[in-house]
């Protein structure tokens, strides 16, 4: 069961040639521009008119000696060792070969997809080319992330390139932080906030180049993005033969970049009326490839295994664990350390590290750092590290062949709901996974999975539009005077999906009964929150409660769970939860926690804090996280005149009330039975064990989602006065 497909990566490319940026081999290039093989013209920038302009001639070395933007405050100085090194990095990255033939493309072509493995120096180094080139003018250079770690994490890394502070020449936005001023020129942002700012930059005129990164993930937000930079371009780039008619600011035209780490480019190229593909080679060294003889059960044991075969029996190198998601990722770890202490003291030391979107980013920088002597580190990751980050010192890959993800029930449960699935990945994911193994020297890539099943696996995922929830998506478009549903988009989502949004933005009084939006749907669209949590916030004001909403929903809205879970301590997790339980159900349990954790943290250092949050079973890290979102919404809160102080002391009814403004379509009434039916579909759900409604009965539920395993599972449960459905819709509707 041995095989070595590593030629799989390569095939397909085309490439053979030592240089790295093919421009015009002609299984590549589409649309007419075949022929045009490597013009390479040293004077190959022709608006030469910024000083940054002159240095692209020379490569990336000597670009340090004219930045023009250097602030004293933090970076080491232009000729510091460090910086010398990290220059030498930059110059020795593949893409560094192909700096001049692809600047010259992207001065040519209004659009151009560029290819290339993970490692090979896209990223980082594209928007620097694109800046020292002149090619962005005046105007930013964007390059967008589906993660928020990828963007910030990229955006530090490039700041130290270019030598500068973060925030200065070099920023990031992503959703509830923002680091970027006006001397910004690259700015690295999530797709789902560069969607959000073409709310008040309609044709995001601030830019002259957006890269669109990572493209080959589609996720919902890219897509999006993907469609709206179709159209801001029609309108900001005359063309030749429509001599200035109709363009809006043809003084101002838009490079559109388009990255992917994989070979699915033609469907991008044909949406972009046939644009250029590049392609960059990467540095990638042979990969063994080893699949399991017979399908695995348990994939957390059957990777622990392996990485003690590999510890005790290969050479020295990291190991990297690609598993589904958090959980798995905490249980193994803490498996691996347990049993790594029980090996014989002749043994290297195992140091694991862990990855995910959800950890913080000081965590999930350890990975960087390099291994001590003596020691194997142990890298387990989500897909996080399958393209967006290059971890190095990797030299095995532990591939469970699983991740998660999310899947939008349309149909399934009336209203429908997301769910987060553990599944199989795709074809392109395994190559990625075992790519990671190829980066620094040859490596070898052990998958939990046979042959037969990766031969069996999808090419490719399906676009995130087809498979999630729409209802924030329309709203934010509706503010842009768009309809989905007339959007140029790569893949169109059903119209089942489509109406199900719409219907819930109209319990939410976001759009009247034409479809049209709403005063209060305009409000509430201001708020980086899922529409359901702006409502409950717009609709505070009305309750005198904004305080306690918003302590509520920024729990809600951070990237992990409070309340911690750990299954071996299920009573005693249970007993010191008890301090916190409010018998109208979870929400105002969070509020309990958040008014608990308030008092801890005005009274005791950081230490104390952390070791109360640890004995009650909490995230700290949710707390934090929180907080920081709590600070965003007060803004959005007070640029319309909602009072954020407004509280309702100790009487819970209007929070309660409030949230059914925001969960009327997430809720259930009992039934003579002793089980819940949703009010807005035919499903019954059941109250989660987890939840302090569990085992309570009580004549109505709002939740905040569905969980769906063998059961569907309504999870944030508080109970609401029945009366308040026999009117919630008019209010709404009223109100707005
Ligand atoms: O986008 P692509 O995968 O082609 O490469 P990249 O993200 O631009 O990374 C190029 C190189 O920059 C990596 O091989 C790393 O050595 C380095 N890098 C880094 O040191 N720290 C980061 N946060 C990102 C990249
Ligand atoms: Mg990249």
């Amino acid at each position: 069961d041995v095989s070595d497909d590593d030629k799989d990566k390569t095939k397909g490319n085309g490439v053979k040639r030592k240089n790295s940026i093919v421009n015009g081999s002609s299984d590549q290039s589409r649309g007419g521009q075949n022929g045009h093989k490597n013009k390479k013209r040293r004077s190959s920038v022709h608006n030469g008119d910024t000083p940054q302009s002159k240095d692209s001639a020379h490569g990336p070395s000597s670009s340090q000696s004219k930045r023009p933007h250097v602030n004293g405050s933090g970076p080491s100085t232009p000729h510091s060792a460090k910086f010398k090194a990290v220059q030498e990095q930059r110059a020795q990255l593949p893409i560094a070969k192909g700096r001049e033939a692809l600047i010259e493309e992207i001065r040519k072509n209004d659009v151009t997809i560029l290819l290339g493995e993970t490692g090979s120096g896209k990223t980082t180094q594209v928007p620097q080319y694109i800046l020292e080139s002149g090619l962005a003018r005046n105007g930013m250079i964007a390059v967008t992330q589906p993660r928020k770690v990828a963007a910030t994490s990229l955006a530090q890394r490039v700041a130290v390139e270019q030598n500068v502070s973060l925030g200065d020449l070099v920023g990031y936005a992503v959703r509830f932080d923002e680091k970027s001023s006006t001397e910004t020129r690259i700015k690295y942002l999530t797709d789902g906030m560069i969607v959000r700012e073409l709310m008040s930059d309609p044709l995001l005129s601030h830019y002259s180049v957006v890269i669109v990164d990572e493209a080959h993930e589609r996720t919902l937000r890219t897509d999006l993005l993907i469609a709206n930079l179709k159209t801001i371009q029609a309108k900001r780039n005359p063309k030749s033969d429509a001599k200035g008619k109709g363009n809006a600011d043809a003084s101002n035209p838009l490079k559109i970049v388009i990255m992917s780490a994989t070979l699915d480019a033609e469907k991008f190229s044909r949406f972009y009326h046939n644009a250029k593909i590049l392609y960059v080679k990467g540095r990638q060294h042979p990969v063994k490839i080893y699949h399991s003889a017979e399908s695995q059960l348990d994939y957390t044991d059957a990777a622990m295994r392996t990485f003690f075969q590999i510890h005790t029996d290969q050479p020295p190198g990291d190991v990297l664990i690609f598993l589904p998601g958090q959980e798995d990722i905490e249980s193994l770890q803490k498996s691996i350390e347990l049993y790594a202490r029980q090996l014989p003291r002749d043994k290297p030391e195992v140091l694991t590290c862990t990855m995910f979107a959800a950890q913080e980013h000081s965590q999930n920088n350890k990975a960087f750092a390099p291994t001590p002597p003596n020691t194997r580190k142990c890298i387990l990751a989500t897909n996080i590290a399958e393209t967006s980050i290059t971890i190095p010192g990797i030299k095995y890959v532990i591939d469970t062949g699983k991740c998660k993800e999310k899947q939008y029930l349309a149909r399934t449960a009336g209203g429908g709901f997301d769910t987060l699935l553990t599944r199989d990945i795709t074809k392109s994911s395994a190559m990625q996974r075992a790519g990671r193994a190829g980066r620094e020297g040859a490596g070898v890539c052990f998958r939990l999975y046979t042959e037969d099943a990766f031969n069996n696996m999808a090419v490719a995922g399906e676009p995130e539009i087809l498979r999630c929830s729409l209802t924030a998506s329309i709203l934010n478009l509706k503010c842009l005077g768009q309809n989905l549903e007339e959007l140029d988009l790569m893949d169109k989502p059903d119209l089942e999906t489509i109406s199900s949004a719409l219907k819930t933005l109209w319990l939410l009084g976001a759009i009247d009964n034409n479809q049209k939006l709403t005063a209060a749907g305009r409000q509430m669209a201001l708020f980086p929150l899922e529409p359901q949590y702006a409502c409950a916030v717009v609709a505070s004001k009305e309750y005198g409660c904004t305080s306690e909403v918003l302590d509520i929903v920024s729990i809600l809205s951070a990237s992990s769970k409070l309340f911690v879970d750990i299954s071996d301590q299920r009573d005693a997790v249970t007993e010191t939860r008890r301090k916190f339980k409010h018998s109208s159900g979870d929400h105002l349990t969070v509020l309990n926690a958040v008014r608990a954790y308030r008092e801890i943290a005005a009274a005791e250092n950081k230490h104390a804090r952390r070791e109360w949050c640890r004995k009650h079973f909490l995230n700290e890290r949710t707390f934090l996280e929180a907080r920081d979102i709590r600070e965003q919404l007060v803004v959005t809160c007070t640029k319309i005149g909602i009072d954020v102080n407004a509280s309702a002391k100790d009487n819970d009814e209007p929070v309660i009330r409030s949230l059914g403004h925001g969960l009327a379509g997430n809720s259930a009434l009992l039934q003579p039975d002793g089980t819940y039916k949703q009010t807005m579909g035919q499903t019954i759900v059941k109250v989660h064990p987890g939840s302090t409604l569990a085992d309570k009965k009580v004549p109505a539920i709002i939740y905040d989602d569905l969980m769906y395993t063998n059961q569907i599972y309504a999870r944030g449960v508080s109970a609401i006065p029945k009366s308040f459905f026999l009117t919630h819709a008019l209010l709404n509707q009223k109100k707005a």
